[in-house]
């Protein structure tokens, strides 16, 4: 089975299988199908409820300059820090509407590291201490961890050219797969 990134946990006692998939399939559907119907998530900066709007948002804005980083890689605190210094991003200035930053913000909030249980999200907070927020996913223990196969020589090489680069290697990454199956190191 193909698994994507923001994938849930299997309840204890459920085998994965079809019948997970189905409900996994009618939980999205459901979601999908009550726009403007605000889910609440607790947070801070304003992020205080998804819409059906959040996660195009987040695509759109998120994504224009690198992969849109699946919220289940980084602990909520992170997220809130980078959108926090949006004008001062990794040497790139990104400008948000208001509206836009909450959208972002709820929909990183709500599905972050340490929100959701998705298998990613609980394998990136296995290996990170409580008061760690870390601004890049390859700055994780998690991502160090899944990586420490790959040679040096491999992280310089021009097509990679840097570990944020995922798609370099996941062929898949922009649809939230990385499994074993979608990787291919360059040359
Ligand atoms: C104007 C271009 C631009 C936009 C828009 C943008 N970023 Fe970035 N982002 C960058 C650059 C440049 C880097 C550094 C990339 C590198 O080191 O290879 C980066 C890096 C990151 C990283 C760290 C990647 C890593 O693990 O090394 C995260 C997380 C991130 N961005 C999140 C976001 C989020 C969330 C948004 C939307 C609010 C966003 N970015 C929008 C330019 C952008
Ligand atoms: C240089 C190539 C390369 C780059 C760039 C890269 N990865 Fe990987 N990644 C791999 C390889 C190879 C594996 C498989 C490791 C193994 O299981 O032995 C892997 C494994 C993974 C896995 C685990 C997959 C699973 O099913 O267990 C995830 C998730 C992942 N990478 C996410 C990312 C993300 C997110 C980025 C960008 C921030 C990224 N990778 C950048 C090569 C890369």
């Amino acid at each position: 089975m193909t698994r994507a990134i923001g994938d849930r946990v299997v309840p204890v006692g459920r085998a994965a299988g079809p019948g997970w998939l189905l409900l996994a399939c009618l939980a999205a559907a459901s979601v999908a199908l009550l726009p403007g119907v605000p889910r609440l998530a607790a947070g801070e900066h304003g992020a205080a409820e998804i819409t059906a709007r959040s996660e195009g948002v987040w695509r759109v804005r998120c994504g224009s300059c690198h992969l849109a980083f699946a919220p289940e890689l980084l602990p909520r605190a992170s997220w809130m820090a980078l959108l926090a210094e949006l004008p001062a991003h990794f040497g790139s200035r990104v400008a948000l509407a208001h509206e836009e930053r909450v959208e972002v913000g709820a929909w990183l909030a709500h599905n972050a590291a340490d929100v959701r249980r998705s298998v990613t999200g609980l394998a990136v907070m296995e290996r990170m201490a409580l008061s760690d927020r870390p601004l890049r996913v390859t700055d994780t223990r998690w991502f160090r961890h899944r990586h420490n196969n790959i040679p040096r020589a491999t992280w310089s090489s021009p097509v990679v050219a840097s570990e944020a680069n995922c798609g370099a290697c996941h062929r898949d990454a922009s649809a939230g797969i990385f499994d074993e199956r979608s990787v291919a190191i360059p040359g």
